[in-house]
């Protein structure tokens, strides 16, 4: 829905992803994807050769067209399938997930 294109400007500097190998980047979904200030934020941050999880929360529904859509966005990572968080996981729940993620 909207503009594909539009990039809301970030409130800050993109932080500085380089100690990491992994970023969890998580979202509400707005009309069935990521909302745009996420693109904004993927874009402006240097995820080259990392691995992208993203997590988010929906009305109903699920994470695929999200997570297609980022890998559209950064190219240069490697993007997982992700998971929704609507059934609110335990932390046992998302430790088991997080392991089973194989990074
Ligand atoms: C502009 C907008 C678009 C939304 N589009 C969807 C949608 O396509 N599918 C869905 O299941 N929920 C949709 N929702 C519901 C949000 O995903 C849900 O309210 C959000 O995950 C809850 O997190 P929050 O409390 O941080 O907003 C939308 C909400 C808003 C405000």
């Amino acid at each position: 829905m909207g503009n594909d294109s539009a990039r809301p400007a970030l409130a800050q500097a993109a932080p500085d992803l380089s100690p990491y190998d992994v970023v969890f980047v998580g979202f509400p979904i707005w009309w069935y994807v990521e909302p745009r200030i996420v693109d904004t934020f993927l874009e402006a941050c240097d995820l080259g050769g990392k691995a992208v999880v993203p997590f988010a929360t929906s009305g109903s529904s699920g994470i695929h067209r999200a997570a297609s859509r980022v890998r559209d966005i950064v190219p240069q990572a490697r993007v997982l399938d992700g998971r929704m968080m609507n059934d609110r996981p335990s932390t046992s729940e998302l430790e088991a997930w997080i392991r089973g993620l194989g990074l």
